[in-house]
C-alpha cells in the first residue's frame, strides 16, 4: 500500500540531494513501491533544457517540476524531487501546488560543499567562470521549518536515506 507524496530535497550543490534520493529510490523499488525520481541535473537536460540559472529561470524550472510531481503524486506515486530550489517562496509554492509534500533540508555547510566539490563547479564558480552559482554568487535561503533535516556532514548517506524511509512509514505513506 502506498499514498502519493512528493519528497522534496532542497540544499546546496554537493550537499547530497542526489545521492540520498537514489538510495531512497532503490530501497522503495526493492519493496515493490512505485516511485519516480526527478533530479535537477537530469531534468535540466530534457524537460527544462531551455532554462538557465537566473531567478526567473530557476522559478520556471521548479514550476514545471511541480506540475509533473503533482500529477504523479495524485496517482499515488512516491515522487523524489532533488532540486537546489534556493528560494523559500518556490518551495512554499510546491507545497501548495502539490498538496502532499515533505520538505527535506539536505544540510551541509558551504565550506564542506566547496571541500567536496564533486563536479568541480565550486572551483569554477570561485574563479568567476560560472556566474550566479548558488552559495557563491547567488542566494540560498535555508528552510525555516523543514519536515526533515539531514546533516550530511555528520550522517552517512545510508543513515539519511533510512530517516526518509522511516518518516514515510510513520506517516503512513508506505506500509
Ligand atoms: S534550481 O535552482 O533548483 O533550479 O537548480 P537545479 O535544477 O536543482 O539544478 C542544479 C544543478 O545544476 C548545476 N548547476 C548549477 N547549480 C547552481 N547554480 C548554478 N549557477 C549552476 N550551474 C549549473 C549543478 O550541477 C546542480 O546540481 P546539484 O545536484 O545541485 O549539484
Ligand atoms: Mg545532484
Amino acid at each position: 500500500m502506498q499514498k502519493g507524496v512528493t519528497v522534496w530535497f532542497t540544499g546546496l550543490s554537493g550537499a547530497g540531494k542526489t545521492t540520498i534520493s537514489r538510495l531512497v529510490e532503490t530501497k522503495l523499488i526493492e519493496s515493490g513501491i512505485r516511485v519516480e525520481a526527478f533530479d535537477g541535473d537530469v531534468v535540466r537536460r530534457n524537460l527544462t533544457a531551455d532554462l538557465g540559472f537566473s531567478k526567473e529561470d530557476r522559478q520556471k524550472n521548479i514550476e514545471r517540476v511541480a506540475f509533473v510531481a503533482k500529477l504523479l503524486t495524485r496517482n499515488d506515486v512516491i515522487v523524489l524531487a532533488s532540486f537546489i530550489s534556493p528560494y523559500r517562496q518556490m518551495r512554499d509554492y510546491c507545497r501548495q501546488e502539490i498538496g502532499s509534500f515533505i520538505e527535506v533540508f539536505v544540510k551541509c555547510s558551504l565550506a564542506e560543499c566547496i571541500r567536496r566539490d564533486v563536479k568541480g563547479l565550486y572551483k569554477k564558480a570561485l574563479n568567476g567562470e560560472i556566474p550566479g552559482f548558488t552559495g557563491i554568487s547567488d542566494p540560498f535561503e535555508e528552510p525555516d521549518n523543514p519536515d526533515i533535516a539531514l546533516d550530511t556532514e555528520i550522517e552517512e548517506p545510508v543513515e539519511s536515506a533510512a530517516k526518509i524511509i522511516e518518516y514515510l512509514k510513520q506517516h503512513r505513506y508506505i506500509t
